[in-house]
């Protein structure tokens, strides 16, 4: 049988890595081999260009041409591997970063993105993923008070964050079987019995 895939979305400072090993954890607990992962980054090679996207300054092209080779590299090594072992993998952020990130901040042509998503994993989504929502002040604050140093993407300034959260919440509304909507302006602890809820409704 096919593991399951499932990911975590959201603006920067929205907590959403908090919750991946804590969901992992939980998965295991019931018994499932979990396989805990991010994008950018996954494998060897993609942890390099993440450490390239994050830092170096580059073309919006070149940009979303390395997320998607990163990815590539990420699903031949890692992802479909544990898939068809039957393994469940949870990952830090998957292509709804890109369609969000690069289409929604940056304004990247969306034809483009869907050529390269078709390209990389055209019969592949995740089985779940979980969108974590908040206003941009909080999470901006939360990003302040974390107070380490920046990457590209985090120094960019307020408006460019809010397109990327109006364009996860366009994305979740045209894919609501598959994208759930988490209001992460709440206590871990109910955040954490959503995420419970959503996971055994939908992958149990
Ligand atoms: P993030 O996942 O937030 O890691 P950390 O919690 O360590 O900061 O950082 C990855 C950054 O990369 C984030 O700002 C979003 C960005 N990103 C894109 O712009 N496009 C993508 O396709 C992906 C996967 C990430």
């Amino acid at each position: 049988m096919k593991g399951k895939f499932i990911t975590f979305e959201g603006i920067d400072g929205a907590g959403k890595s908090s919750h991946v090993e804590w969901l992992a954890e939980s998965l295991r607990a019931r018994g499932l081999v979990v396989q805990v992962t991010r994008e950018p980054g996954g494998t060897e090679l993609g942890e390099k260009l993440r450490t390239l996207l994050l830092n170096e300054p580059m073309h919006l092209e070149t940009e979303t041409l390395l997320m998607f080779a990163a990815r590539r590299e990420h699903l031949a090594r890692l992802i479909e591997p544990a898939l068809a072992r039957g393994e469940w993998v949870v990952c830090d952020r998957f292509s709804d970063a890109t369609y969000a990130y690069q289409g929604g901040g940056r304004g990247l042509d969306r034809a483009k993105f869907l050529t390269l998503e078709r390209w990389v994993h055209e019969h592949l989504q995740p089985d779940l993923t979980l969108l974590f929502d908040l206003p941009l002040d909080i999470a901006r604050e939360r990003i302040a008070v974390a107070s380490r140093v920046l990457d590209r993407f985090e120094q960019e300034r307020a408006d460019f964050h809010e397109r990327v959260r109006q364009a996860y919440l366009e994305r979740a509304h045209a894919n609501p079987q598959r994208i759930r909507v988490v209001d992460a302006n709440k206590t871990l602890e109910s955040i954490r019995k959503t995420l419970e809820q959503i996971v055994i409704t939908n992958c149990l």
